[in-house]
């Protein structure tokens, strides 16, 4: 039976993507690196440091540890700048209807981001209510694809990872989402989640009611 439902928040919940590659690309011009948003892509679902990381590897540039935390500090600066500009009416279109329906539902949920700025992110939103248990980034310390911060999640909620859905954007969210033994729910192209056992374009599509159909032996 599915009684807890997980989800990442960056393409799921709101779309800080387009945010998060702002800071970057400012660092990146800083740096006279390359980056554009073909990198920024790669970046979805992954940590901070391992984004640094595949932008660094893209411009084939090495610096020591010191250095690189530095930089990224410095990218978190200015990308935590931007949440203020996050409002309630980011959310990603069907998110909160969603959220609104598995409270009525009487559904567990929690968070299961790699963002380390979630809070703050959720308290923009003012969907900090929505959430029974909050795991990011400062919970577990392997990211995506490992399915420790799902795990944590399930483990918080109190239920097996068998009767929880994770909703996830990221193909390394699908990853981390499977190895957990998690049932999983894609949103976003073929080529990127199409691995998730079911899929949606949009959230808006990917109602309780749709995801009950999918899912019709485990309600
Ligand atoms: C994830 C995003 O939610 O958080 C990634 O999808 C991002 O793109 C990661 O790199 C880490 O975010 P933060 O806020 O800890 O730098
Ligand atoms: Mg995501
Ligand atoms: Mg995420």
């Amino acid at each position: 039976m599915i009684k807890g439902f997980i989800f990442d928040l960056d393409g799921v919940i709101t779309d800080t993507a387009e945010l998060h590659y702002e800071a970057w690309k400012a660092l990146a011009d800083e740096m006279g690196w390359n980056f554009d948003r073909e990198v920024n892509e790669k970046l979805r679902g992954i940590s901070r440091m391992d984004s640094i990381k595949v932008i660094m590897q893209h411009n084939k540039v090495s610096l020591d540890e010191s250095t690189i935390v530095e930089l990224a500090t410095k990218k978190n600066d200015l990308y935590v700048a931007s949440l203020d500009n996050v409002t309630p009416e980011d959310y990603l279109p069907g998110a909160r209807e969603l959220l609104t329906h598995l409270r009525t539902e009487g559904f567990s949920v929690a968070l299961g981001s790699a963002s380390k700025n979630a809070e703050k992110v959720l308290q923009q939103l003012n969907a900090t209510g929505y959430f029974d248990v909050i795991g990011d980034g400062n919970s577990v310390a392997k990211s995506k694809p490992a399915p420790d911060i799902f795990l944590y999640a399930a483990e918080k909620l109190q239920l097996p990872p068998a009767n929880c859905i994770v909703f996830e954007d990221a193909e390394k969210g699908i990853d981390a989402a499977k190895a957990g033994g998690f049932h999983s729910v894609g949103i976003g192209p073929e080529e990127r989640v199409g691995h998730a056992d079911i899929r949606f374009n949009t959230m808006k599509e990917a109602t309780l009611f749709e995801v009950k159909s999918h899912f019709k032996e485990l309600f």
